[in-house]
């Protein structure tokens, strides 16, 4: 929200007094003095007028944990355990999942408190590319790669797939990178040769890839310039 109309928003200041405040260089975010009325306030900052607190803020978190096969990419799950399960209960509070996976694919799953962080990773116009290591059951062709370019006809959306690239591996394993995350998306490319995907693994979301050191279900956070990335 714009820092402006934060203040007005208090109980004792209209818009002008306000304005006034910000000039007389009584307002500070996160410790610095702000006369800018269109600067930013989140729910991450502390605000102060003189001595006293307006709003308190809390940290912003962004983790990346690597997830491992059969759990489920929510908050909440009746039956299964999900992605929150695997951090301590004190380090839950308030997260949400920037680009699920399904319940047996495995690898880089990011977590946050940072809405609109985790917007601009997931919205399509960001075209941010996913990189996932593939399996499939029967063997790929080398005309796949031209038909994953070209994109498929997703009837339930009436869209077609942006382009991706695919990397032939082996006989039965490739490297995909999708701008998109429909639901079961690469499941579903690859079903239109009627090969089934026995193994998923998603390696990187833009620039920021799956530490190696994070042996199925660990977790870390990231650092200042996984999260500049975004
Ligand atoms: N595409 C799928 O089909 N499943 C995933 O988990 C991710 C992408």
């Amino acid at each position: 929200m714009r820092l402006d109309r934060f203040l007005a928003n208090l109980p004792n200041y209209n818009r002008q007094q306000a304005r006034m405040l910000l000039a007389q260089q009584r307002v500070r975010v996160d410790g610095q003095v702000v006369s800018d009325p269109l600067a930013q306030v989140r729910e991450f900052s502390h605000v102060a007028l003189d001595d006293a607190v307006l709003q308190a803020g809390y940290p912003a978190r962004y983790l990346m944990l690597h997830k491992p096969a059969g759990c489920v990419s929510a908050t909440h799950d009746p039956q299964h355990p999900t992605v929150l399960d695997l951090l301590p209960a004190e380090a839950r509070h308030g997260l949400h999942i920037a680009g699920r996976l399904d319940f047996n694919t495995t690898g880089l799953m990011l977590l946050t408190n940072d809405g609109q962080w985790s917007r601009r990773l997931t919205q399509p116009a960001t075209k941010l590319p996913k990189h996932y290591l593939v399996d499939t059951e029967d063997e790929i062709g080398q005309h796949y790669v031209a038909k994953f370019l070209e994109g498929f006809h997703f009837a339930f959306e009436g869209l077609v797939t942006q382009p991706a690239q695919l990397h032939i591996l082996g006989p039965r394993q490739a490297r995909l990178a999708i701008v998109e995350g429909r639901y079961h998306q690469v499941k579903r490319m690859f079903g239109f040769y009627n090969n089934k995907v026995v193994k998923l693994h998603r390696e990187r979301m833009g620039a920021i890839a799956l530490d190696p050191a994070l042996a199925p279900g660990a977790f870390r956070a990231l650092t200042a310039e996984e999260i500049a990335a975004v």
